[in-house]
């Protein structure tokens, strides 16, 4: 009986006449877990994301990816992309080896390394090749949000994809303050402390939850409108103003500074700081129907939803049944 038999080719990339090797360049980067090594091979090509790679345990990229790399046919798919090989730390060659007790980095936080060589780079997007943990590594990634860096996943969390695209010149003062960021390692910390908050952990009529009166204010068209509205089922709607701001994106503070003033000076009239004598002239003509609705229900027996119309111009606060309207 024939036996079938695998034969392994390897073959060496083969040079053009003519044709110089490509130079490979070796980084390190600080980042929050310590110093990360990468090489990269070839030039950036423009509108392409870079290869990036991260090898398994007991390998460095050399010792993973280089048969591969150096494959004959795979020349032609490689050159047309830069290569970004990450060593994982203390896996490059000549690497010091660690003292004792050192704390090496979590599979999540060499995840967490990866903004930071893209930053440097300033690259935005990739192809993650990636073996065993290296593979986990890359996954783990992709699943934090596989956006072009540090700076665009922040921003994604600030604001919508719409208000994104549309690139006003808010979006573009924005980008360029957080991309530009001298703390920008900073700003990547409390970036992580917030990925990896608790629960608050609400539950209306439950023990936990906020017994303070709550403003709760979200933009229509926000990044986390659903959260906004799920955190509202969970207050208790005695002591919650919730404030849906139409043609709002992410930042109302930022978009709708009147509208949220306004709001505000509801909130704190609500709880008797605000004399009617500093409500805006348009609101003051109708704080008295807020104020006497307010005291309708038993001041504060009911939550009251302040939804906010578009084609008015108009704020209206209260319960079904007693809303109130207020200029913008
Ligand atoms: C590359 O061309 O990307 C490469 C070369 C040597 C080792 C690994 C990768």
């Amino acid at each position: 009986m024939a036996e079938l038999q695998e034969v392994q080719i390897t073959e060496e990339k083969p040079l053009l006449p003519g044709q110089t090797p490509e130079v490979a360049k070796t980084h390190s980067v600080e980042t929050p877990y310590g110093s990360v090594t990468f090489t990269v091979y070839g030039t950036p090509k423009p509108k392409r994301p870079a290869i990036l790679t991260y090898h398994d345990v007991g390998l460095n990229y050399k010792t993973c990816f280089q048969p591969l790399f150096q494959f004959g046919d795979m020349q032609e798919i490689i050159q047309n992309f830069v290569r970004v090989h990450v060593d994982a730390p203390g896996m490059e060659e000549g690497a010091p080896v660690f003292p004792v007790g050192y704390q090496y980095p979590s599979l999540d936080q060499l995840a967490d390394t990866i903004p930071c060589i893209l930053q440097y780079l300033n690259f935005s997007t990739i192809i993650g090749v990636g073996v065993g943990a290296g593979a986990y590594i890359l996954s783990r990634y992709a699943l934090t949000g596989l956006t072009s860096s540090i700076a665009e996943m922040i921003l994604g969390h600030l604001f919508s994809q719409e208000e994104l695209s549309g690139n006003s010149e808010l979006i573009q003062k924005y980008r360029n303050i957080i991309t530009h960021a001298p703390n920008l390692e900073n700003i990547e910390l409390y970036w992580n402390s917030y990925n990896n908050r608790r629960d608050l952990n609400f539950e209306r009529g439950g023990d936990i939850t906020l017994k303070c009166p709550v403003m709760l204010v979200v933009g229509d068209q926000a990044p986390h409108e659903d959260a906004v509205v799920e955190c509202n089922s969970k207050l208790d709607p005695t002591q919650t103003s919730f404030l849906k701001m139409a043609d709002s994106g992410g930042q109302p503070q930022l978009t709708q500074p009147g509208k949220l003033t306004e709001a505000f000076k509801y909130f704190l009239q609500g709880m008797g700081y605000m004399a009617s004598s500093c409500m805006t002239r348009l609101s003051r003509s109708r704080t008295a129907s807020l104020t006497s609705a307010a005291s309708i229900d038993g001041n504060r027996s009911r939550s009251r939803t302040l939804s906010q119309s578009s084609e008015s111009g108009t704020l209206s606060s209260g319960p079904p049944g007693h809303t109130m309207e207020v200029s913008c």
